[in-house]
Order: C-alpha cells, then sequence, then structure tokens
C-alpha cells in the first residue's frame, strides 16, 4: 500500500477579490487549499509548518482516523496549536472508507481561507454498487468548494465575536459567497474570476461538492441539468436524481452530471444561501459560475433585446452570436425548509452491511442501544455587562448542548489530559478545573418547549459554562436524539458533526421528539454522515459504535454556533488488545 508524502507551508498570501488585494492566510500560496488525492489504505503523512503569527491545527474532516485520534487536529481537544515557527507532521492511514471528504484548519475562525478537498479513491473492492445506472464512463471529476470570500481579518472577527458575541456587519459585503473561491458577477470587480467548469457534449462529471462555508447552507443547481447523488460525506448512497442539492457547512456530496443539453449555450452555476428564519437574514448575492460547453460562445451581459439599428454589420452579427447564459426555470426560495427538509429525506444509504462485499460503507450500525443521549441545540445568552450588540442588552450571544456552552481548555488539549491522567501521572490543572464526565441523564432535562415561538426572555440566560465530556466505554452502542430549539433566535438549522467516525442517521423530524409516539427507525438504509442537518425547530437520530478509542469532538459546523459553544466531546475508551488501544502521541506531537 502507498505512502503519501506533502508539505503543507502556512503562508500570508495576497489575493485580489472583491476589487481589492487582500492578505489572507493559505496553504502553499493556494486558495482554495490544494486537493489531496489519495488511495484508501494509504498512508498520509503531511508536514505542516507554520509560518505566520496565528497558532494552526489542520482537521481531516471525515477521515476516521482509527487509532490515530493525535492526528485528529482540533486545537485544545485532541492537540495543542502548532504555534509560529512550528511543524507538526500529521500521519495517518486511510482505511475502511472512500469517498470526498475534506480538510480545513481548525482553530478560531482560520478556516475561512484554510481549506480544501481529500479524495480517498476507493480500493477495487469498494467500487460503488450502482455504477451500472452510468451510461459510459465519468469524463472527469471536479471539485466544487461552496464557500465565502471574508473582506475582513477573520482572526479579528473572530476576537469580537468571542468578546461581544455578535460579528459587526458594518460592511455589507463583509463576505462575499463563492465558488472555488471566486464570488463571480453578480458581485463587484468579479466577473473575470468567474468559475467555469468547462464541458463536452455527452459527457458526464463527477462533482466533488463541499460546503466550506463559514456560516452558510447553500442551495446549488446548474440551469437545465439534472444531477444525480451517489455519495454524501465520503460514504455511498442510493442515486438520487434532482435538479437542486442542498449543503450545510461541513457537509460534502459527489453527483453525476452528464452535459446533455444544446451545445451552443452555456449554463449558470448557482449556489445560493439557505436562510430559514428570515428575521435574521443579511442578504447576500448569490454566487454564481458557468457550465461552459466546449463551443458555445456566451456572454454575461446579454445584449438589448431589441437593439437599436445600427449600421455597424459586424457589431450585430458579433451580438447574434453571443449568447446569454441560461438561468435556472426553477429554484427554491431562500426560506424554502420544506424543500430542504424533503431533499434531506431523500438521501438513503446503500445497507448498512452488505453481504459478500467490502464495502466502504461498511460500518457497524446498532439494531440495540446501550447509551441513548438527549442533546439539545439551543441557541442562549450569557451575562455580558458590556455587551450591547446582541439579541439583548446587557448580555452575548451564546449557544449551547443541554444548556452548557463549551469553554475550551487553554493550557492544555482535553487528548493528551485524558491519555496522561489514564496513566496516573497526570497533573495538569486545567484539566482538573474544566474537564469532568457526566452521563445522561445528568446533563439538564428538557424543561420548556424547543419550538416554541416567540421568543420569551426568561429563557435567555439559561445556559452555563462548562468544558462537558461524555464517557462512552468501548464497543457502546451509542444513540444520540438531537433535538433542535428556538429559544432565542428563532428556527435555525445545525449541522452537527462527529469526529473520529461516520454515524448513520436513522430517523428525523419536526417539532418535539417523543420517544412514546413510537418513532420509527430506518435500520435498513440509513445515510451514513459524519454532519447531519438538524432541521429548524426538529429533530434528528443518529447511531454509531463507539469503536474508536480517544477523544473525539462533537460540533455545530456553523462557526458562529460553535464559538458560541454548541458543542461537547466525547471521550471512547480503550477496549482489550492493541487493536482496541490508541498507542502513544508521536514525538513532535505539540506543547501549548
Ligand atoms: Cu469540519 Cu470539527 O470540523
Ligand atoms: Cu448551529
Amino acid at each position: 500500500l502507498g505512502e503519501v508524502c506533502l508539505h503543507d507551508d502556512v503562508k500570508y498570501t495576497t489575493v485580489v477579490r472583491l476589487c481589492n488585494a487582500t492578505s489572507i492566510v493559505t496553504v502553499n500560496d493556494q486558495f482554495p487549499g490544494p486537493t489531496i488525492r489519495v488511495q484508501e489504505g494509504d498512508r498520509v503523512i503531511v508536514t505542516v509548518r507554520n509560518h505566520v503569527d496565528y497558532n494552526i491545527t489542520i482537521h481531516w474532516h471525515g477521515v476516521n482516523q482509527r487509532l490515530s485520534a493525535w492526528n485528529d487536529g482540533p486545537a485544545y481537544i485532541t492537540q495543542c496549536p502548532i504555534q509560529p515557527n512550528q511543524s507538526y507532521t500529521y500521519n495517518f492511514t486511510v482505511e475502511g472508507q472512500a469517498g470526498t471528504v475534506w480538510w480545513h484548519a481548525h482553530i478560531t475562525w482560520l478556516r475561512a481561507t484554510l481549506h480544501g478537498a481529500f479524495i480517498i479513491e476507493p480500493n477495487r473492492h469498494n467500487l460503488y454498487p450502482y455504477q451500472h445506472i452510468l451510461k459510459g464512463k465519468i469524463f472527469k471529476d471536479e471539485v466544487v468548494l461552496l464557500g465565502d470570500f471574508w473582506t475582513q481579518n477573520v482572526e479579528e472577527i473572530y476576537t469580537t465575536v468571542v468578546e461581544t458575541g455578535t460579528i459587526s456587519v458594518a460592511n455589507p459585503y463583509i463576505y462575499a459567497s463563492a465558488i472555488n473561491g471566486q464570488p463571480g458577477p453578480l458581485y463587484p470587480c468579479s466577473e473575470a474570476g468567474t468559475y467555469r467548469l468547462k464541458v463536452k457534449r455527452g459527457k458526464t462529471y463527477l462533482l466533488r461538492i463541499i460546503n466550506v462555508s463559514l456560516l452558510d447552507e447553500f442551495l446549488f443547481a446548474i440551469a437545465d441539468h439534472t444531477m444525480t447523488v451517489v455519495e454524501v460525506d465520503g460514504a455511498y448512497t442510493k442515486p438520487y436524481s434532482t435538479s437542486v442539492v442542498f449543503l450545510s457547512p461541513g457537509q460534502s456530496m459527489n453527483v453525476w452530471v452528464t452535459a446533455d443539453q444544446p451545445a451552443n449555450r452555456s449554463y449558470t452555476i448557482l449556489s445560493a444561501s439557505y436562510i430559514p428564519n428570515l428575521l435574521v437574514a443579511t442578504h447576500r448575492l448569490n454566487a454564481t459560475g458557468v457550465f461552459e460547453y466546449e463551443g458555445s460562445s456566451w456572454t454575461f451581459n446579454p445584449p438589448a433585446t431589441s437593439p437599436t439599428a445600427s449600421s455597424d454589420s459586424n457589431t450585430s452579427r458579433h451580438h447574434h452570436q453571443l449568447q446569454p447564459l441560461v438561468t435556472p426555470s426553477s429554484f427554491p426560495a431562500q426560506n424554502d425548509s420544506n424543500f430542504v427538509d424533503m431533499f434531506i429525506s431523500q438521501i438513503k444509504g446503500i445497507g448498512a452491511d452488505r453481504k459478500g462485499s467490502k464495502s466502504s460503507n461498511r460500518m457497524p450500525l446498532p439494531l440495540e442501544i446501550d447509551r441513548n443521549l438527549f442533546f439539545v441545540l439551543s441557541i442562549n445568552a450569557l451575562p455580558c455587562p458590556s455587551c450591547t450588540g446582541g439579541n439583548i442588552p446587557g448580555f452575548r450571544n451564546a449557544a449551547a448542548i443541554n444548556n452548557i456552552s463549551f469553554v475550551l481548555p487553554t493550557s492544555t488539549a482535553i487528548l493528551p489530559a485524558y491519555y496522561y491522567s489514564n496513566k496516573q501521572n497526570y497533573a495538569d490543572k486545567d484539566l482538573q478545573q474544566h474537564v469532568y464526565t457526566t452521563d445522561f441523564p445528568d446533563f439538564p432535562p428538557l424543561v420548556y418547549n424547543y419550538t416554541g415561538m416567540p421568543k420569551n426572555p426568561l429563557q435567555y440566560a439559561d445556559a452555563n459554562e462548562g468544558t462537558k465530556v461524555s464517557v462512552l466505554e468501548y464497543g457502546s452502542r451509542v444513540q444520540i436524539v438531537l433535538q433542535s430549539s428556538s429559544t432565542l433566535a428563532g428556527p435555525e438549522t445545525h449541522p452537527i458533526h462527529l469526529h473520529g467516525q461516520s454515524f448513520y442517521v436513522v430517523a428525523t423530524g419536526l417539532g418535539n421528539f417523543d420517544e412514546a409516539s413510537n418513532v420509527q427507525m430506518n435500520l435498513v438504509d440509513p445515510p451514513l454522515r459524519n454532519t447531519v442537518v438538524v432541521p429548524s425547530g426538529g429533530w434528528t437520530v443518529i447511531r454509531f459504535v463507539a469503536n474508536n478509542p480517544g477523544v473525539w469532538f462533537l460540533h455545530c459546523h456553523i462557526e458562529l454556533h460553535i464559538t458560541w459553544g454548541m458543542e461537547m466531546v466525547f471521550i471512547v475508551k480503550d477496549g482489550k488488545g492493541p487493536q482496541q488501544t490508541l498507542p502513544p502521541p508521536p514525538a513532535d506531537y505539540p506543547k501549548c
């Protein structure tokens, strides 16, 4: 099996966007960052060298990190940061999984510019089981990153959010939506750089779409073209054909698209932010690109419909040849939660344990459960006498799981703290103060109607701060009910991401989860995901077997919510024998 060795030099790079030259933090001078392409079974060795003034870590989002928790990357969870002028070599194998996942910085808001695709090619035992429905071959595969371009220093924004709980939105273009780092022609000075996907008529393309945005969920379409979803979050799905797909921050999706439309035209690629709660909507322009047919003559600027009589025959012939881009004939509204809920429910896995094949999706699906956890996700407030910009004066916005707003340790990371305390020589004050275990039902119980609107001020101050860790025995079969609430901001979706392994999404619904109502769990073909959208004012049930010893972060992937505290940590204990035991950390493992 192969070895992939890479160097990631984290440095300042100047890029020109939105009429300005801006210095951003990049990997190897690239924005978006480089695509990493490996083969299932490979060992991946990436030396990250930090040449900037900020602390850095890199997370391999969706890589299972079996027995390699030291390489997972979230700052102060599995490692101390790589400090300026320091380096750390991430070293892990990709086993038992294939597909499109990604990498990103996992500290402050630096993932705004430090991110890229991470593609695991399947080995020949793990090919897509529905390949036969594809007529012919994939002609080309293409990474499509749905994200943003921030016009203000994201470190400063992060600091402001920590201190005040809000982003100051003085600048309407504090960020622009972007496709592969390009906002496109709806934004000022952005036409020339517009993302173009060049296609040949009759060929089929594999798009590896990843939502890398800090804050925004996206609806995505290519005018007049049908996409077939074949994979989400690096796990195969049953084929599902649609003209619009939806991805929340953290999610990835492989789709097939055949260039089967008239080739004398070119077609708009559209990425539009989904905002279920228009009360808090800040109106941004859509990011657009071009699905460009070879040989077509197109223009962003359609000629006037009734051209004034011109004596210049050259000009008028020229105008006849240039065709305006085709725009989508129908597209969901910005707040169309019916469409989003429907789309999510159409995604089915290929079956948890397909007989006779070593399928990439063969993660064990628990039919019985040993641990049943109930997590309430909420937007809350915490007292902050000097804060004026939040939803209520004197409070700053916060977010919580079971009303605990997570506090990151500062002088250590939870993984080494846990690992060494286990070995009886642990003396870190920070961990002793902050990290403790608590098991459901010790978390605060469900005490009010979480889907109720409008806001009730009595609920604002309910959050407490804490560094909550839940301990799982090796091999325990875990179910988590994720219940969304609307205590402060009104309806909002939360893309909840688990590190260390993917999970099955066995049920979802609107309103309050009610165990007594005998919820129907899909134990036949639930999708395997690493990031699941808990619907606005609804709930989602996930299941996994905790068989990867280590410390694993669970958090909302909307950066504002993670900064506000919507996260917690699992410790999965060692089992028996070397295959169930976390080995010691690497020699160059960073210190705080
Ligand atoms: Cu994609 Cu904890 O992150
Ligand atoms: Cu959230």
